[in-house]
């Protein structure tokens, strides 16, 4: 089984990025062959600093091996290592209404959010879907945020399949629920491109700022509080395990003189030292970029020949050769 996914290199990755696909994406390495990217094409639709992007590369590729990507078992690349993934998009394009693109939440949201309305960001779906079937992809582990594009993904599979006869692989997505949508500190969905992030790594102080960030009603210390509708209970199920969820609910409801920053400092407790390990492997690899480097560069290398493998056939099959 083919497994892929893909991350924006638009910011610093969080514990929605880590909970959302990271670590399914872990997990589903033992099942079968993974490729993993960072969407740095995609990246270009909001974030256009050529200083930044590079840096962002390759700050996410640390993230990702200090989480426990396993190089040997998963294929760790950069997107535009493929420069197919455009052509790709190119070719498919013909067959994508406009109408289907209108519609997708995730530009309505960018454009909501402020960002200019580009054709990039427009047709950030046909790109995306390109990703997933130049490699014959057939599980795609992602957030529930993603959901949407990996229908258009399906949507254009179909088309193509359809007019040319079959040509790629039907992806499904897999969601996990528990994990689908890891809230903000402002409560929205957690997002790069949001502000409102826990990253997975930094440092102690700067991360405890963002947990005591965390955005609550202005219920006192003695109030009691609703531990089923509080962002800091949410972040907190993530890392905790179902006793000391039910010691905190119940202090929540029962426990005088405690307060929502009392809550915080607990769950930055366990969020701390949730990420220990990796944090001592992400340091080793910060001592080692030369070999991070190169992993990218081989690894690339490596989709590349899977990816012109497909483009060989589709071109042939849309009459280009
Ligand atoms: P962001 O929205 O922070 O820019 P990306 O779009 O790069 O994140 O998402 C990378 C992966 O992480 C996707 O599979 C996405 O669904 C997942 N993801 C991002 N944010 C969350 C979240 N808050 N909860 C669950 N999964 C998330
Ligand atoms: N759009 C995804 C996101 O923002 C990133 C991505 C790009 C992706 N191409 C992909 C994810 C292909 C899975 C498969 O999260």
């Amino acid at each position: 089984m083919r497994i892929l996914s893909g991350i924006q290199p638009s910011g610093i990755p969080h514990i929605g990025n880590y909970f959302g696909m990271m670590k399914p994406a872990l997990e589903l390495q033992e099942q079968g062959e993974t490729l993993l990217f960072i969407a740095d094409y995609h990246a270009l639709t909001t974030s256009p600093d050529p200083k930044i992007l590079r840096e962002r590369v390759l700050q996410v590729a640390l993230d990702f091996l200090a989480c426990g990507i396993d190089p040997k078992k998963t294929l760790l690349f950069k997107q535009s290592s493929v420069p197919q993934v455009t052509e790709l998009t190119w070719i498919l394009n013909p067959l994508v209404p406009t109408g289907l693109l209108e519609r997708c939440h995730s530009y309505k949201d960018k454009v909501a959010k402020g960002f200019i309305p580009n054709n990039g960001l427009f047709s950030y779906p046909v790109l995306m879907a390109a990703d997933i079937l130049i490699y014959q992809s057939e599980l795609v582990p992602v957030g529930r945020d993603q959901k949407q594009h990996l229908e258009v993904t399906r949507d254009i599979a179909q088309k193509f399949n359809n007019l040319y006869g079959e040509s790629f692989v039907m992806p499904k997505s897999q969601i996990k629920d528990t994990v689908a949508v890891v809230p903000g500190i402002d409560g929205q969905k957690m997002s790069k491109s949001y502000d409102n992030t826990i990253e997975i790594f930094g440092g102690k102080k700067a991360l405890r700022k963002q947990v005591m960030k965390i955005v609550t009603d202005s219920k006192g210390l003695d109030d009691p509080k609703n531990p089923d509708a509080c962002n800091i209970m949410k972040l907190y199920a993530l890392f905790a395990n179902n006793e000391q969820k039910d010691t905190l609910a119940d202090k929540y409801r029962n426990l005088k003189g405690f307060g929502y920053g009392h809550a915080k400092q607990e769950l930055f407790e366990l969020y701390w030292d949730f990420f220990a390990e990796f944090r001592e492997k992400r340091s080793e690899l910060e001592n080692n970029i030369d070999y991070v480097e190169k992993l990218l560069e081989e690894n690339g290398a490596k989709a590349f020949q899977i990816a012109e493998k497909t483009m060989v056939k589709v071109r042939k099959t849309v009459g280009l050769r």
